[in-house]
């Protein structure tokens, strides 16, 4: 085993997961996609992917307050977030690491 330094400062994981039974909440029933997305276009827009990271997630254990968006390592999860959440998490989140 070796320990490494990731090259970015932030990491974002964001919830796509869908339950097998239909009738239990999920992330990726609750428009998760499209919030993944948009935070991906943002890191590209502003040239941040080298300071930042978006990924996908399975089921992270907080499936009744999907969608759910965890942040490290300022170790915050984010729930029920919405498409008009993400302006909110981008300006708290990410837009400090331009310029810096
Ligand atoms: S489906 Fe997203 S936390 Fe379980």
């Amino acid at each position: 085993m070796q320990e490494i330094k990731p090259y970015y400062q932030k990491h974002l994981i964001v919830c796509l997961n869908v339950r097998e039974d239909p009738a239990k909440d999920s992330c990726g029933t609750k428009n998760s996609t499209a919030i993944h997305q948009r935070l991906k276009d943002y890191v590209k827009e502003k040239g941040l992917g080298k300071k930042v990271r978006v990924s996908k997630s399975m089921c992270q254990d907080l499936c009744a307050h999907g969608p759910i968006v965890s942040i490290y390592p300022d170790n915050i999860v984010y729930s029920r977030v919405t498409l008009e959440d993400v302006d909110k998490i981008i300006k708290k989140h990410i837009d400090t690491l331009i310029n810096s």
